[in-house]
């Protein structure tokens, strides 16, 4: 090549290329850096034969292995869905009472019925079965209207509240605005606040309830869970604890509806749903 020659100051060949009179000098690749590479580009020719590497018109090539990371991931899925059949069809098997006392299968139940209510109750019943105000129970403590067993919850969940499902639960608190005088709903109010020690106990406000509201609510106003009544006495309110809101209550009644699950949920997913609620931590 023209111009090359050797550098006065490190002895080695220059490449004879030149710009404004820096000049290049010629340093190779270290020879194991090139086997490197060398090695390298076999390699890769290797894995074009063993492995999916080039595309076509239509599709691949596969390889001489065959491997295909999709095949892989559905084999993974296969495997995962099959252990979670079994633990389905266990599921499916046990009776709800068992499933709240079998660790195992608790473990399974919480963690399906957790994903099942964030997805159909969480709207109503707040996250973690917090509550709403405005008839929205809280799940999660050990306050019950229709019972706080296994079964009583989910026969609750099956079946709703007031729902038109043939086996829901039902009961009606009457208007009492239709029957009793506004002063007479007033000293009823005050009666109820004062089975939780807020309001003014008298001998009218005790005779009012005796004749319209014990045989619902009990003779000491701490409900009853087949006919869905709130305790009274409790200091826990599902539509609020003020003397308006008790008032209201008695003269116009609201009753809250719960929709029936029964059908739109299978039935291993009421069950764990149902055992997620109860181990919300009020359950009986
Ligand atoms: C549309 C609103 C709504 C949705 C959605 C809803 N609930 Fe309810 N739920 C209610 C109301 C209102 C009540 C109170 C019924 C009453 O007044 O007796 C209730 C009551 C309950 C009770 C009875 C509580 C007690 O103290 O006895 C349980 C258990 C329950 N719901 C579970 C669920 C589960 C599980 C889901 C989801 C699969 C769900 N709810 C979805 C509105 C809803
Ligand atoms: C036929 C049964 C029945 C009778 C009789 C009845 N109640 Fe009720 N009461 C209920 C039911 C059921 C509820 C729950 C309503 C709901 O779930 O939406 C309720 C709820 C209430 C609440 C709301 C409690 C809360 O936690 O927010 C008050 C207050 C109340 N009743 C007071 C009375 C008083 C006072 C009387 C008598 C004048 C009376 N009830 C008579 C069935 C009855």
């Amino acid at each position: 090549m023209a111009n090359v020659e050797k550098d006065t100051v490190t002895g080695t060949d220059t490449t004879g290329h030149q710009w404004d009179g820096i000049k290049e000098l010629n340093n190779p690749l270290p020879r194991w850096w090139l086997y490197v590479l060398y090695a390298t580009i076999v390699w890769s020719v290797g894995y074009w034969v063993v492995y999916p590497a080039w595309p076509s018109l239509s599709s691949y090539t596969k390889g001489v292995l065959g491997y295909s990371s999709r095949a892989e991931m559905e084999k993974d899925v296969a495997a995962a869905r099959k252990a979670q059949e079994s633990w389905r069809a266990k599921l499916a098997a046990a009776p709800i009472a068992e499933i709240v006392k079998d660790k195992d299968l608790l473990v399974y139940a919480t963690a399906g019925g957790k994903a099942v209510f964030a997805e159909n109750c969480q709207p109503c019943h707040g996250a973690g079965g917090a509550g709403r105000p405005g008839g929205y129970p809280v799940l999660a403590d050990d306050d019950w209207l229709w019972g706080g067993a296994p079964e009583e919850i989910l026969a609750t969940v099956r079946f709703g509240v007031r729902s038109g499902h043939k086996d829901a639960r039902a009961s009606e608190m009457p208007r009492f605005g239709e029957q009793l005088k506004a002063d007479e709903i007033r000293v009823l109010a005050d009666h109820v606040l004062s089975l939780s020690g807020k309001g003014a106990k008298s001998d009218t406000g005790v005779k009012l309830f005796e004749e319209n509201c014990i045989a619902c609510h009990g003779d000491d106003g701490k409900g009853n869970k087949d006919l869905g009544t709130p305790n009274l006495a409790d200091g826990i309110w599902l539509l609020g604890g003020t003397r308006e809101t008790i008032a209201a209550q008695i003269a116009t009644p609201r009753h809250g509806v719960m929709p029936a699950w029964e059908g739109r949920l299978d039935p291993v997913a009421l069950k764990m749903v149902a055992a997620y609620i109860h181990a919300l931590g009020g359950g009986k």
